[in-house]
């Protein structure tokens, strides 16, 4: 097993998208984990509908219009100004707490990110973590204006690293971005620190780890 380029998701993989709960929390008191889980939940549907009705929007776009439907489900008012202090958040997510120890020591491969985010968000988060002194690319879906799992993202991996398909190992704790890596070509790595169950998708991950960190021991075998 060759691996020259190890490729993370950013968003739920190295970011933390639930480190807004406590922003969410002091807008909505006894709301804040409920808010936070139903906008994720309805920012990655809207991105895999969006993909399917061919209606494009950025990431950003998208994570504000997810915000605006869990307020109202949930029946909360949202101001501007509380969306703007939540979207703002959303630049600001705490990195897991293994992923700056896990990608130092993964140096030897080239490091880079593909994710669904713009590239004005991911280039926010990724300086206000400070990753940017640990990764060689930072690559969004936004070029080909289509979301994961749609093969025309993974595609732009080879493109960009200049790597073969099959040398590359993709990183996702969302089953389902694994199941789109592997379906691929990549050696796919997913993360389930939470012992979710897999989905009934079809291509499986070469390896199911706890952490990132975890990966250390199976690219240096
Ligand atoms: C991303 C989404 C899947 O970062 O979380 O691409």
């Amino acid at each position: 097993m060759t691996i020259r380029a190890l490729v993370f998701d950013a968003y739920g993989t190295l970011f933390d998208v639930h480190s807004v709960i406590a922003r969410c929390e002091s807008l909505f008191p006894g709301r804040g984990a409920a808010l936070s889980h139903l906008w994720r939940q309805k920012q990655l549907e809207y991105t895999w509908l969006r993909s399917l009705m061919g209606r494009y929007e950025n990431f950003e776009s998208v994570t504000a219009s997810a915000l605006n439907y869990a307020c109202s489900t949930l029946g909360l008012t949202l101001t501007k100004r509380s969306a703007g202090d939540l979207l703002l958040a959303y630049r600001r997510l705490n990195t897991f707490a293994e992923v700056g120890d896990a990608l130092a020591a993964l140096r030897d491969c080239r490091l880079a990110i593909l994710s669904n985010g713009s590239p004005e968000m991911l280039n926010a988060v990724v300086r206000h973590s400070g990753l940017d002194r640990l990764l060689d690319a930072v690559i969004s879906v936004d070029k080909v204006r289509m979301f994961k799992p749609h093969p025309s993202v993974y595609r732009l991996v080879p493109d960009k690293l200049q790597v073969r398909s099959r040398d590359v190992g993709f990183v996702s704790s969302n089953y389902w971005d694994v199941c789109g890596a592997a379906a691929f070509g990549f050696q796919a790595f997913w993360i389930n620190r939470t012992k979710a169950a897999p989905d009934e998708l079809g291509p499986r991950p070469n390896a199911v780890l706890q952490r990132l960190t975890d990966l250390i021991g199976w690219i240096s075998e």
